[in-house]
């Protein structure tokens, strides 16, 4: 159902119009310090207690009655751009403008149209967990083929406008694809730090062809986050890992689309992988700023599942309730999210706090299981994502999901990312016996081997026996 268009006229200040100033501040989510965005430091911790910042819009929380804005209108205009030809209507990022207020002027971004991702239905997966409406957000349908280009579009618009020729970042590999493909769009130069054979080829090829500067450390994730934050500090160059608030102001942008996919009612659970956890951040935020704009009557349960070689934040979870974090060293095949010292943990604890959401950790093989189910339905995604499945199941299990409840996996990458794990998982040459054990059932189910046949009618048909009746 469209909403109802604009009304013509209203009382002053509800309409949308005044809310694309860039009144924005950033919020210190540690001890309440506020600064103008650009008096952020560097490395954006804050000076007095070393925590991240949030990006705030002074006024939005106390909005109240005539005073907010005007849902029916927004809904409206941000519907109907979908439908226009402007560079920033086109990015589903952009069209929720009003929303992101960052830039002094929207024709400082730099879009490659990014956003407005398909929902999928899920009707395997859905058929074989008792629950009916089940569907996959696919983020990997983003122009550079993963979510982070949301939050590119964002942070690289504002690092263009504060004059920056360098960009930087510490990457598992999607960030970094994403952001040497906005720097060079905006014309900007690109460092991507990146440990060292720990990420897939697909993603390192990405920031090779877009031109970024690309070095390989031997240290992991963390190490080449903690080396950049001190580069940071020494040159003039704009670090866009997602402790950068303005990753997560474009992040946010999913939560809007998946509560207009769902005419504004959103859905009861939204399922997230959760690696550096700004991802889970940015939704927690989204949601919450629907919420409090009146936009929205609830927040959806918001779920963050890790792999279980990389799992501080499950462990908190389990330990003591997500209020404090011990770093772990990290090792899992989904290397996007093989992040052992994850920097936005307190937002995405938050975010499951608020929104009485779980957070699990999941093994390597329930991982791809998981993920070979999904490609069964015809979309596929990268190893990372599939954590939202095989979480699900665990959930549903402990019957934290009910019958009737509608949920939302957040796929995060896309399937041609790692294609080698794929094929390691359909040769059988991926899990060891003992990871595999008690799954070995599914997995020989799942696996379809390329087959090597005579080049003949007869071979060919011979292969089918059995299959084609
Ligand atoms: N899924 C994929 C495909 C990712 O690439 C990442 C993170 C995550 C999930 C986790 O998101 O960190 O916001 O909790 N990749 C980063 C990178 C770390 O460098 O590409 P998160």
């Amino acid at each position: 159902m469209k909403p109802d268009p604009p009304p013509k006229s209203g009382p002053a200040g509800n309409l949308f119009y005044d809310m694309t100033d860039n009144l924005h501040q950033l919020l210190c989510i540690g001890c309440g310090a506020r600064l103008k965005g650009a008096e952020a430091q560097p490395d954006f911790r804050c000076v007095l207690c070393g925590e991240l910042f949030e990006v705030e819009y002074p006024g939005w929380r106390e909005r109240r009655g005539n005073d907010r804005p005007n849902a029916g209108a927004l809904k409206w205009l941000w519907r109907e751009r979908r439908a226009s030809s402007e560079a920033l209507d086109r990015s589903g990022v952009w069209r929720f403008r009003e929303l992101l207020p960052i830039l002094d002027s929207f024709g400082d971004a730099v879009t490659l149209f990014e956003g407005n991702t398909p929902l999928y239905h899920l009707p395997r997966a859905a058929r074989a967990l008792g629950i009916d409406q089940l569907f996959a957000k696919h983020q990997g349908m983003n122009p550079s083929g993963s979510f982070k280009d949301t939050g590119m579009t964002a942070a690289l618009s504002v690092a263009k406008e504060r004059g920056f020729e360098w960009v930087a970042c510490a990457s598992t590999g999607n960030t970094s694809a994403a952001m040497a493909a906005y720097a060079a769009r905006a014309g900007l130069k690109s460092l991507v730090l990146i440990p060292d054979g720990k990420i897939a080829w697909g993603k390192l090829s990405q920031a090779m062809d877009y031109g970024a500067v690309t070095c390989q450390l031997k240290t992991d994730f963390d190490g080449c986050l903690t080396l950049l934050t001190q580069i940071v500090k020494e040159a003039p160059i704009y670090l866009l890992n997602s402790v950068n608030p303005y990753r997560l102001e474009g992040q946010k942008t999913p939560a809007f689309e998946i509560a207009e996919a769902f005419d504004w009612n959103v859905p009861d659970h939204l399922i997230v992988p959760g690696g550096n956890l700004g991802n889970s951040s940015a939704l927690g935020k989204g949601f919450r700023e629907l919420h409090e704009l009146g936009l929205v009557a609830r927040m959806p349960r918001i779920s963050v599942i890790q792999a279980a070689g990389a799992n501080p934040l499950a462990r908190s979870f389990a330990e003591n309730d997500g209020t404090a974090l011990e770093p772990v060293e990290a090792h899992t095949r989904a290397t996007a999210i093989r992040i052992g010292n994850p920097a936005s943990w307190r937002k995405a604890a938050r975010a499951i706090h608020e929104t009485g959401g779980w957070c699990l950790d999941v093994t390597e093989a329930e991982i791809a299981v998981a993920k070979a189910e999904i490609g069964r339905e015809g979309l596929g995604c990268e190893p990372a994502s599939a954590v939202t499945l095989a979480g699900l199941k665990k959930l549903r299990a402990r019957g934290a999901v009910a019958d009737g409840e509608t949920v939302v996996l957040l796929l995060t990458g896309h399937t041609l990312k790692d294609a080698d794990y794929t094929i390691d998982f359909h040769r059988g040459t991926l899990l060891s016996s003992e990871e595999s054990a008690g799954l070995e059932g599914e997995i020989e189910g799942l696996r379809r081997n390329a087959l090597v046949v005579e080049a003949t009618q007869a071979a060919v048909l011979a292969t089918l026996k059995g299959r084609v009746e």
